[in-house]
């Protein structure tokens, strides 16, 4: 089985990327072989930065490799090192209908959001098919506002094997858990566009103001309460141990206590988890060349499967081949 996933290096994770997808992605590597990208192509329908968006990439490996995904297990590359993905993006354009778009979701919900609709964010969804079938991919672990776009890719691919022949495996969705969904300061879910994330890789110092100035109800502090349902205790928990948490959540029933012990807790755990990951991201953005290298290794392994896939592709539709 091949696993593949893609992220959008659109800004620094957050504690709900973490918890609702990074964690399960690097928890794979383990099983199966994998491949996981930063889509800097994608996030080009956003980002016209070019030192921003340079820079928001290289975090976002730094980041994953210091929160535990081991480039010697899964295939670590940028989406723009592998130019084969462009072309397999046009030829799957060419079979595309305009009403399999014009119904997907996330286009309609960016465009509101005022994101121009430009050409670039209508086809996203064919980009994303390209990322996916081009590297023979079974598996898709993805975040439940995506799966929409996996249906897509199984219609493009599917179309393409019925035009052409067989030359595309139909991948699967698993969609990751984010069922209990990350909180943010303001008990909203947590997230980019809501302004009320608090980033993995935040100095303690500025986590902690953060962490302090989260939003809680007015209760007297004698007043027994509930855990479930609290956004503080459902931030502590993501951190705690189990033995932390029911203690957490003894002290919650019994009441007469205050939020900010709560918060001073969370801010405790929090630091515990990412004193590794924090060492080792320091350790490697210190050593850009290292990174350079990986993302190197990362796109020539992921190449190699591509330009076969590709070739398969061309062969397929009668560009290539005489
Ligand atoms: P944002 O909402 O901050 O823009 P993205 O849409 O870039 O985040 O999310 C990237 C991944 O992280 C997705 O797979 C998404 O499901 C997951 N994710 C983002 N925010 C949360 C959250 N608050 N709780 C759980 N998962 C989340
Ligand atoms: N669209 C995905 C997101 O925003 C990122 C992505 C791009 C992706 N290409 C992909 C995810 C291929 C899985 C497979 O989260």
């Amino acid at each position: 089985m091949r696993v593949l996933s893609g992220i959008q290096p659109t800004g620094r994770f957050h504690w709900g990327n973490y918890f609702g997808a990074i964690r399960q992605y690097i928890d794979l590597q383990d099983e199966e072989a994998s491949l996981y990208f930063l889509a800097n192509l994608h996030a080009l329908t956003t980002i016209r930065d070019r030192d921003l968006l340079r820079e928001l990439t290289l975090d976002a490996a730094i980041d994953l490799i210091a929160l535990g995904l081991d480039p010697d297990r899964a295939v670590l590359f940028a989406q723009s090192d592998v130019p084969e993905v462009s072309e397999l993006c046009w030829l799957l354009m060419t079979i595309t209908p305009m009403g399999l778009l014009e119904r997907c979701v996330s286009y309609k919900d960016k465009k509101d959001r005022g994101v121009s609709a430009d050409t670039g964010l209508f086809t996203y969804p064919v980009l994303m098919s390209a990322d996916i079938i081009l590297y023979d991919s079974d598996i898709v672990p993805v975040g439940g506002d995506q799966v929409q776009h996996i249906e897509v890719c199984r219609d493009i691919a599917g179309k393409f094997n019925h035009l052409f022949g067989e030359t595309f495996v139909l991948p699967k969705a698993k969609v990751l858990d984010d069922s209990a969904k990350v909180p943010g300061t303001d008990g909203e879910k947590m997230s980019k566009s809501y302004n009320n994330t608090i980033e993995l890789f935040e100095p303690t110092k500025s986590m902690r103001k953060k962490i302090m100035r989260i939003q809680t109800d007015s209760r007297p502090m004698e007043e027994p309460k509930e855990p479930e349902g609290d956004h503080l205790y459902q931030l502590y928990y993501l951190f705690a141990t189990p033995a932390e948490r029911e203690e957490m959540a003894a002290l919650y029933r019994r009441g007469g206590f205050g939020y900010g012990e709560v918060k001073k807790a969370l801010a405790d755990v929090a630091d515990r988890f990412l004193e590794e990951p924090r060492a080792k991201r320091e350790e490697l953005a210190a050593h850009p060349k290292k990174i350079s290298e990986i993302l190197g290794d990362g796109a020539a392994q992921a190449r190699s499967k591509a330009q076969e896939v590709l070739k398969r592709a061309q062969e397929n539709c009668g560009i290539k081949g005489w």
